[in-house]
């Protein structure tokens, strides 16, 4: 019985060594130190030892007994420790908490502006740039804004010096059409020639009061075309070109006649478009366009004889109001969170 019951300690934790997995280790249970197991099987034996010997018998049965199974249960253990190791200690499944994941954006008016530059820049338009500083011959002079002209105001304008000084004073910029003068001198300078075909994004300054559709500061995009041969009828289709990339194809145009000193003949530029959501479309005025008069291309150097262009400027503001539905400017520039998270 002794030897038996060594052998049956020997054998079990040898074999319970080998289990490698949940499995094989209830075998082993159910072999070992189950009820039906060899451990329970030796019991029977016990009335067959002799009386003097049942004391150490009876000692070493029950060593074995818990041998067993405190080995069996440090194997157990053991694998459910691998277990859990093996299960992620991350749900990666589990979805993020969106406050960790606020993203940001660009503006609305940025990405109002990189849509319009890629509109025209399809239809073979370059970008141009100018200084928003300016001086009052490239905001007034040479776009045949002359002295005494009621546009130059200093109640209208953001003069820096004095607009009296002799000289060029400068300016905040009134408008782009600055970079139409800044372009063709620049080309003609640099002993190039027309075609010319820019459009010019950026911000304009003027004292105005600060209201629904008034800003003193905002954005304005310029175009110039000047080529041999252009006419009206090229603005005309290309603004009804630019409509229909931009606000769809049912996008309705209307020129007004009207007056600009650089241009000749001048024209206003409308939209039907909803500017408040789920309002009827009105007519909503973009900007002013025309056929580049000849004294603006005189002074910068190019013949009118042999070069005709036409150039337009619209409000980049009121194109993302009407596009996106946005009913007061200010909304543009107060950055107020829900706002620019809605837009
Ligand atoms: N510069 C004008 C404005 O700010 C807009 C404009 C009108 C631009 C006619 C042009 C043009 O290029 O041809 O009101």
């Amino acid at each position: 019985m002794l030897d038996d019951l060594n052998t049956l300690q020997t054998q079990g934790l040898a074999e319970l060594e080998t289990a490698a997995n949940a499995d094989a280790l209830e075998a082993w249970r159910i072999a070992y130190i189950g009820p039906k197991g060899a451990l329970k099987a030796l019991m029977p034996r016990m009335k067959d030892v002799p009386r003097e010997q049942k004391a150490a018998v009876g000692a070493r049965l029950n060593e074995v007994k818990t041998a067993l199974e405190a080995a069996f249960e440090r194997k157990k253990a053991g694998f459910a420790s691998a277990a859990a190791h093996e299960e992620p200690a991350v749900d990666l499944t589990e979805p993020g908490i969106v406050e960790t994941a606020h993203l940001g954006r660009r503006h609305i008016i940025t990405r109002v502006r990189a849509e319009l530059v890629e509109v025209f820049a399809r239809m073979g338009f370059d970008v141009a740039q100018g200084p928003e500083l300016e001086d009052d011959e490239h905001n007034f002079v040479k776009l045949n804004i002359p002295a005494g002209h009621p546009a130059r105001d200093p109640i209208d304008n953001f003069y820096v010096d004095d607009p009296n000084t002799t000289g060029t004073p400068r300016m905040l910029r009134s408008q782009t059409s600055t970079v139409q003068i800044r372009t063709m001198e620049r080309v003609i300078g640099e002993g190039g020639t027309p075609p010319i075909k820019i459009v010019s994004p950026g911000r304009v300054y003027r004292p105005d009061t600060v209201d629904a559709t008034h800003s003193f500061m905002f954005h304005q995009i310029e175009g110039l075309y000047i080529d041999r041969g252009v006419t009206m009828s090229d603005l005309k289709t290309t603004l009804l070109q630019f409509a229909r990339a931009y606000f769809g194809h049912d996008a309705e145009i209307r020129l007004r006649p009207s007056f600009f000193p650089f241009t000749e003949p001048s024209a206003e530029f409308d939209m039907k478009i909803a500017l408040k959501p789920g309002e009827e479309p009105k007519w909503v005025e973009l900007g002013g366009c025309g056929m580049v008069d000849p004294n603006v291309l005189k002074a910068c150097g190019i013949d009118p004889e042999t070069w005709t262009g036409f150039a337009f400027g619209f409000g980049i503001e009121r194109i993302a109001m009407g596009k996106y539905a946005i009913p007061d400017i200010r909304m543009l520039f107060e950055n107020d969170v829900r706002f620019l998270e809605r837009v």
